[in-house]
């Protein structure tokens, strides 16, 4: 009887393993015939941005990176946000960098997105990675970092610690920032992690060849918002041999003049444009 039962185990074991790496995407970042769909903050339009259930909806939906945006909080613990306040997310105020991770912890995260939703917390980088691990890709931003290199240290620490960085050149890490500085610190700290250089364009996108060469010695690719990029952006970053990703894409139609332009990433809030 025992026997079977170990038969049985086992045999569930492989299946369920099978079915977690058949669900993981592959697609690799670096390879710029793909075209990555990339769940900005979890599935946030069906799911309350940057919560667990946000994330869960993202893997479920096979997107092929989780984004999170990181803060600090003011005992220097790693958080899920994208705002460097807690009042549009969730029911507390007040800057992240001046309250504490157990004040954070005790803020509702999801009635400001639907009020029925409840016991929804704020997520830590490391309870993110504590339930996912390595069945996702992961694609973090460094988010108003301060130039004492504190969020770098602590974040590449704990990608370290969770043993994420194993094989870090095949891009199962992203890290992404609008601070060059932030990426140069975080390429010191481990130079086999792809890094995005984030830029923002109130017109339409245009860059030099000097500033692409420049972009080159840290970063394989450029995250850019989506309306400013016209088909002569994406040939000339491409022609050097940089990555473009497109940031914040949620309709179909501009998800297909994305995608026609042919860059290689696309931020979706909408889990139903993953494919
Ligand atoms: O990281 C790409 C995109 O998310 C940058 O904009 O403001 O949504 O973090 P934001
Ligand atoms: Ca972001």
């Amino acid at each position: 009887m025992k026997k079977r039962y170990y038969i049985f185990f086992s045999i569930l074991f492989i299946v369920l393993s099978i079915i977690m790496i058949i669900n993981k995407s592959d697609k690799s970042i670096l390879d710029s015939n793909n075209l990555l769909m990339i769940a900005h903050r979890g599935a946030s339009l069906h799911a309350p941005e940057h919560t667990i259930e946000a994330y869960d909806l993202a893997r479920e939906n096979k997107a092929d990176y989780i984004e999170i945006d990181l803060q600090m909080t003011k005992d220097n613990e790693l958080i899920a946000m994208h705002d460097e306040k807690v009042d549009r997310t969730t029911n507390g105020t007040g800057k992240i960098s001046e309250l504490t991770l157990n004040h954070i912890k005790k803020l509702d995260a999801g009635k400001w997105f639907d009020r029925e939703l409840n016991g929804l917390s704020v997520a830590t980088l490391e309870e993110i990675i504590q339930k996912f691990g390595t069945d996702v890709n992961y694609y973090i931003e460094t988010k108003y970092p301060k130039n004492n290199f504190k969020m770098e240290k602590l974040l590449i620490k704990t990608l370290r610690e969770y043993e994420l960085l194993e094989n870090a050149s095949q891009g199962n890490v992203v890290i992404q920032s609008f601070s060059e500085e932030s990426l140069r610190k975080i390429k010191e700290l481990d130079d086999k992690i792809p890094l995005i250089q984030l830029q923002g364009y109130d017109e339409i996108a245009t860059i030099s060849k000097n500033e692409l060469e420049h972009i080159n010695n840290y970063a394989v690719g450029i995250g850019v918002n989506s309306e400013s990029i016209t088909k002569e952006f994406v040939e000339k970053v491409s022609n050097q041999g940089i990555l473009v990703h497109a940031y914040t894409v949620n309709d179909l139609s501009e998800m297909n003049r994305l995608k026609e332009l042919g860059v290689n990433g696309i931020f979706t809030d909408n889990k139903d444009l993953y494919k």
